[in-house]
């Protein structure tokens, strides 16, 4: 299975997919990873990995859709099985979606439907739940929508900050999306409707 992973910051958990497929224990090929602006670490870490990769600056195109048609137009460049957005903080179009057989993952900071968007670690601890958590879903062009392949919960602490418990979530995120890349890898995973 071919996968083109799509980062916008530090990639830690595309670091986690690294290093599992290293180690064996992934059986995928990271085809390529991509940006949407200049100097991310998560770029510098597939560079280091001796992994592809490109940027398709959101900031240089006039438009959404000019960069949009040009994001799909490279990472189709790398004929993904699926495509993984780790961290990506753009949405797509349908169109994207569409043109990759609606195989277009993403994984997010809470248990969605709840906190969906760029802040779904901060909007939970401030509405005080006690029980949040990490989705893995495939990804419409809604915010942080599209079908549930896998959740995990967790238990907030008293008197976590933000930052603290991102870094919770991420620990059983990663697990979590190598599990799921496993899995459909193996074909245990529905294709989206
Ligand atoms: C993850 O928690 C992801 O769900 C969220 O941003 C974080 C990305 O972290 N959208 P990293 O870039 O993999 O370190």
């Amino acid at each position: 299975m071919r996968i083109v992973v799509l980062v916008s910051g530090t990639g830690s958990n595309l670091q986690a997919v690294i290093d599992a497929v290293r180690a064996g224990e992934l059986d995928v090929e990271i085809a390529a990873v991509g940006a949407d602006r200049e100097g991310t670490y998560g770029i510098e870490r597939s560079d280091e990995a001796g992994i592809e990769t490109f940027v398709v600056n959101f900031n240089s195109f006039p438009t959404r859709a000019e960069w949009d048609a040009a994001l799909a137009d490279k990472v189709a460049s790398y004929r993904p099985d699926v495509v993984v957005s780790s961290g990506f903080m753009r949405i797509v179009s349908a169109e994207f979606i569409a043109r990759f057989g609606g195989r277009y993952l993403n994984t997010h900071p809470a248990l969605l439907p709840a906190f969906p968007g760029a802040h779904g670690v901060r909007d939970a601890l401030d509405y005080g739940v006690k029980v949040t958590g990490c989705t893995v879903h495939w990804a419409d062009a809604g915010v942080d929508t599209g079908p549930i392949i896998a959740q995990e919960a967790l238990a907030v602490a008293d008197s976590e900050d933000e930052d603290s418990l991102h870094e919770r979530i991420k620990v059983i995120e990663r697990r979590l999306l190598i599990d799921v890349l496993r899995r459909l890898a193996a074909g245990e995973v529905p294709a989206p409707a």
